[in-house]
C-alpha cells in the first residue's frame, strides 16, 4: 500500500515537510477532507503533542486543536505551566476523517476514528516531524496517538502518566485526549480526568 514516504520532500525541515503533506495523497482521506492539517509549534520545542487527528474546526481553520478540545488543551497547558508557543502540537493522521449526517438542524460532519491503514499510512509525516524536531518529551493524547507510538496492546486506562522509551523518544508518555475528557457524562470523572491531564503535562515540564 502507498504510504506518505512516497510524498517526502528532499529535504526534512519543517517547512519543506509541510509544503510536501499539503499535497499528499497517500490515504483517501483528503478526498472528502478541506486540507491538510500539519502540525505547528516550536521547531525546536522540547516537547511534542502528538493528538489522533483533525476535527470539524481544524479542518476549516487548517490548525490543529482550535476546537472545543484544542481549548480545553490550552487552558490545561497553561495550568501545567506551559505556553503553546513554547511546544509543537500534531496527529497522529493529518486529514479529517468523517460521516455526514443529517439533523433536524441539518448536516453534520462526525468525526470517525482514523483505522489501521490511514494510521499507517500517515505515519511517515509524523516520524519525520519528530525526527526534524528531536524533542526530549513526547506526550501522546489519547489512544491513537497511544497506540501509534507504543504498540497496539498499549492500554490508556492502565499506563497513562508513566513514562516510557521509544524508539522516538527517551520519554514518551500518554495522557487523556481532551476529546475524551469533553465526551466524559459522569461529571466527577470528568473533573478528574482533567486534573489528570494537568498533572500529567506539568510532570513532563
Ligand atoms: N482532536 C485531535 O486529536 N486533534 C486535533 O487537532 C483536534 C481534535
Amino acid at each position: 500500500a502507498e504510504t506518505a514516504a512516497h510524498f517526502m520532500p528532499e529535504h526534512g525541515d519543517l517547512v519543506s515537510l509541510r509544503q510536501a503533506a499539503s499535497t499528499c495523497r497517500a490515504c483517501p482521506l483528503h478526498q472528502c477532507a478541506t486540507q491538510t492539517v500539519f502540525g505547528e509549534g516550536s521547531p525546536t520545542a522540547r516537547i511534542v503533542l502528538v493528538g489522533e487527528q483533525p476535527g470539524d474546526r481544524e479542518d476549516i481553520e487548517g490548525h490543529p486543536f482550535v476546537g472545543p478540545a484544542g481549548k480545553l488543551l490550552d487552558e490545561a497547558l497553561k495550568q501545567a505551566g506551559i505556553e503553546r508557543r513554547e511546544v509543537y502540537i500534531t496527529n497522529v493522521v493529518k486529514h479529517f476523517k468523517f460521516r455526514e449526517t443529517e439533523t433536524p438542524r441539518g448536516k453534520r460532519r462526525l468525526h470517525q476514528k482514523p483505522d489501521s491503514r490511514e494510521i499507517y499510512a500517515c505515519r511517515p509525516w509524523l516520524e519525520a516531524e519528530l525526527a526534524a524536531i528531536g524533542p526530549q518529551v513526547i506526550v501522546c493524547l489519547g489512544a491513537t496517538a497511544a497506540q501509534a507510538l507504543f504498540g497496539r496492546d498499549f492500554a490508556i486506562t492502565k499506563d497513562r502518566g508513566n513514562v516510557m522509551r521509544t524508539d522516538w523518544c527517551d520519554i514518551t508518555i500518554a495522557t487523556w485526549h481532551p476529546a475524551a475528557i469533553l465526551r466524559m457524562q459522569d461529571a466527577a470523572r470528568q473533573s478528574q480526568m482533567r486534573t489528570q491531564l494537568v498533572e500529567d503535562l506539568a510532570s513532563v515540564k
